[in-house]
């Protein structure tokens, strides 16, 4: 008998202490407190990878910016017009809209280097969005020339927010024929570079 009122009062206090929850599991943790968007330009998939990749580590809205006169498909042809568009400061317009971009706290940037600088669309894009006071956080792939201007030009763009560190890796060389790499072991490098770095943004 004693053994059965034991039992029973160790069932009902488990039940009970199941059911109240302590104060640390009701705080927010950065996901999901702060709405994330990750808005990225990509040509031959290397960038569009490592977004997919952030966007599966920290949630949010996954963006892709589009043209409304996409580029040529011809290498030379699009190295051509960038350089005309870098040099002139040409800002293409988009075709990409996004509702409501005031309701994100973090924005991350993703693009390939063009002509060691942030290509033409996103400077379109950053300079049609008000992303003042919100945390920016870049991010980048390149033939192996690295970012060049990039990171800089993203800072420029967004006097007020608050630029996080960025990640940067190689991607294809479309010069020499290799365009998407982000694949086998490749993949898993950047996937767990990534997450190191995301862990150091205290995502
Ligand atoms: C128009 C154009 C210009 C480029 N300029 C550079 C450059 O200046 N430096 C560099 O390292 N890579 C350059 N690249 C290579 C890309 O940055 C690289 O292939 C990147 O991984 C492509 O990303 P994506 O697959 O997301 O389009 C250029 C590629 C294109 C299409």
């Amino acid at each position: 008998m004693k053994f059965f009122l034991l039992s029973i009062f160790l069932f009902t206090s488990l039940l009970g202490s199941c059911q109240t929850k302590p104060e640390a599991s009701v705080e927010k943790t950065r996901e999901e407190s702060e709405r994330i968007l990750i808005v990225y330009l990509s040509r031959t998939k290397n960038t569009k990878a490592v977004a997919e990749m952030i966007h599966r580590e920290v949630g949010g809205d996954l963006v892709e910016l589009k043209l409304v006169t996409p580029y040529p498909e011809n290498y030379r042809a699009i190295v051509d017009q960038v350089a005309r568009e870098n040099e002139s400061g040409y800002l293409p317009p988009l075709k990409t809209k996004i509702p409501d971009v005031a309701s994100y706290e973090i924005v991350f940037v993703g693009f390939p280097t063009w002509g060691m600088q942030l290509p033409p669309p996103m400077k379109s894009f950053l300079n049609q969005v008000d992303l003042s006071g919100k945390t920016v956080i870049p991010f980048n792939t390149n033939a192996g020339y690295g970012i060049g201007s990039s990171f800089e030009t993203v800072k420029e763009l967004c006097p007020n927010s608050t630029i996080l560190e960025g990640y940067y890796t190689k991607g294809g060389i479309e010069r020499d024929g290799v365009l998407y790499v982000m694949e086998g072991e490749k993949e898993k490098q950047v996937l767990e570079e990534i997450r190191v770095w995301l862990d150091k943004l205290s995502f």
